[in-house]
């Protein structure tokens, strides 16, 4: 329950007696002095309830121990100031407070690399705002679940096989980097060589029928470069749940298809299986020749998930580019009666180089990620020469992660690794420098925080600002979560880390003359620590030890 919820159901419930079913929104103000406004009566100015509501309103927010000051506007805007000796148990709780009353089960598909080739820059947005949605989630305290969704079938698979058995490779033999050199000759040769396009095809229906040689290759294929996204995975700090791919729901396919024939929702159109849902263009099913798409497998998986878990939501966190297939998609999941859950794409724009072109090697492939994180690791350490590896290599992960959770996830953006690293600039090093200085005062101080109580009578402009800045965390939490947007969160962290310098620099604290001042501060900045950690889980960046 979010500190400020009580107030904002009452009201609606005040709405509701009125016959106006809407939800009230709570947002930051940006007039000084007030905390929040509320602009739902704007619209009702003229309205001859408008007295009426505004008398309940007024009880309603005066009852409100959150409250300390309100006004309405002559346009019937509400501004709201917090009271903040009320808060001060909540910042205490932070973690409690902001836990739903209803967990859901949430299923978070993202990552989803194709085996044999390896992970790539393309990867690393659906990667970090999928890890942060997973965390959020959970903070929030709803079951979560992640899929890595591997692309471990299919044609590009046949693609690979066929490569080797046409050079006659011995598969025993082949690594990574032969692979990650393979899959590109061979999907060249399928658009340009005729002979090497039919071997493809029909390796393809032989993999679908199970055919034990294929299979087996298959396997040693996927073994070589699970592995080797499992290392890569492993340095950027991400981890899965759970491992299924395309190729595990292929055995499904033909009992949906059948299935689906029969409720007379799919029918032939020239050989292929199309839904017979009216949409333009029409959503394939089955391509002419049988195969399977890329959409077949994603609704079996969408059966395979519902019988093995009781999920709520499922989001996708994939490129924006994939838009249409994921409405196809979701439409196709609603007119085959699959679920009425809800489904969403998460999507996202482009991750371009400094020079806002595409992301290229030399050689013209899309950079591999391991490679932008090294480049980004040995810019950290020319920066930090005297700091200790592990450090260093937090700190990539935290410039790879803040600079893309930073941007709305819609837009593209440049990836400028000067301006990234930057440690006065809006970047993941500042944050992470501001929580280090705030520890090292804390350490300093030699006094225990946590026993301190925050005297609201002797605060001065910087600390009350801080204070301030602390009451909107579920705010700004709960946009993250609901609009599955991590840059609330990202610019809010900015913002905080901001505020607390401001306090930091204003005074020598420890200093202080002032008994009373000096532990206030303390005590504020045990707070920033603790909110700018949760933060950090949220974006799932790790608090640096020492910088
Ligand atoms: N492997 C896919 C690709 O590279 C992404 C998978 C996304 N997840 C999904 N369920 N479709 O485009």
């Amino acid at each position: 329950m979010y500190k400020l919820s009580n107030l904002v159901n009452n009201l609606e419930n005040e709405l509701k007696k009125n016959d106006i079913n809407e939800s009230i929104d709570l947002r930051l103000s940006n007039i000084p002095d007030w905390d929040f406004q509320i602009n739902n009566l704007v619209k009702f100015q003229n309205s001859n309830d408008i007295n009426k509501i505004q008398k309940a309103f007024s009880k309603i927010i005066q009852a409100d121990p959150n409250i300390k000051n309100f006004e309405f506007t002559s346009k019937y805007f509400i501004n709201l100031e917090c009271d903040l000796e009320e808060f001060k148990n909540y910042f205490e709780n932070i973690r409690n407070t902001i836990k739903v009353k209803n967990p859901k089960t949430i299923m978070l598909d993202y990552g989803g690399p194709n085996i044999g080739k390896p992970l790539h820059v393309g990867h690393l947005r659906s990667l970090n705002i999928g890890r942060s949605l997973y965390n959020i989630n959970k903070i929030a305290g709803h079951n979560v679940l992640n899929d890595i969704h591997l692309g471990d079938w299919g044609m590009p698979v046949a693609q690979i096989i066929s490569y080797i058995q046409k050079n006659n490779i011995d598969i025993n033999k082949v690594g990574i980097e032969n692979l990650e050199e393979i899959y590109p000759e061979a999907s060249k040769l399928y658009i340009n060589d005729k002979e090497f396009n039919s071997l493809a095809k029909s390796i393809n229906k032989q993999l679908n029928k199970n055919e034990q040689e294929l299979i087996s290759k298959w396997k040693k294929l996927k073994i070589i470069s699970i592995d080797s996204i499992k290392n890569v995975l492993e340095v950027l700090n991400h981890r899965f749940d759970i491992w299924k791919g395309e190729s595990d729901v292929n055995h499904l396919i033909p009992e949906m298809i059948n299935n689906l024939i029969n409720a007379e929702k799919i029918s032939l159109d020239e050989g292929a299986y199309v839904s017979n849902l009216k949409t333009d263009p029409k959503i394939l099913i089955t391509k002419s020749d049988g195969s399977y798409l890329y959409l077949t497998t994603d609704l079996a998986t969408v059966l395979d998930r519902l019988k093995e878990n009781k999920i709520d939501k499922t989001l996708y966190i994939v490129d924006k580019r994939q838009q249409l297939h994921f409405k196809q998609l979701f439409s196709s999941i609603d007119y085959f009666q699959f679920s009425e859950k809800e489904f969403i794409h998460v999507e996202f724009g482009t991750i371009n180089d400094s020079n806002g072109k595409p992301f290229k090697t030399r050689e013209g492939d899309t950079k591999k990620l391991i490679e932008l994180y090294e480049e980004t690791l040995s810019k950290i350490k020319k920066i930090n020469e005297e700091l200790d590896d592990e450090t260093n290599k937090l700190l990539a992960n935290t410039v790879l992660t803040f600079s893309d959770l930073i941007t709305n996830r819609l837009t593209d953006y440049k990836f400028d690794l000067d301006k990234f690293t930057n440690i006065g600039g809006k970047t993941g090093i500042y944050v992470q420098y501001a929580h280090v200085r705030a520890v090292r005062l804390i350490n300093n101080s030699s006094i225990d925080v946590n026993d301190l109580n925050l005297n609201l009578a002797d605060l001065d402009e910087a600390d009350i600002n801080l204070i301030k800045g602390l009451i909107k965390f579920e705010y700004y939490f709960k946009k993250s979560m609901e609009n599955n947007e991590p840059h609330h969160l990202a610019d809010y962290l900015y913002e905080l880390s901001n505020l607390f310098n401001t306090m930091y620099q204003s005074d020598n604290i420890l200093e202080n003359k002032n008994e009373m001042a000096k532990l206030n501060k303390l005590k504020i900045t045990n707070y920033f620590i603790n909110y700018s950690r949760l933060i950090m889980e949220s974006l799932g960046i790790e608090p640096a030890k020492r910088m």
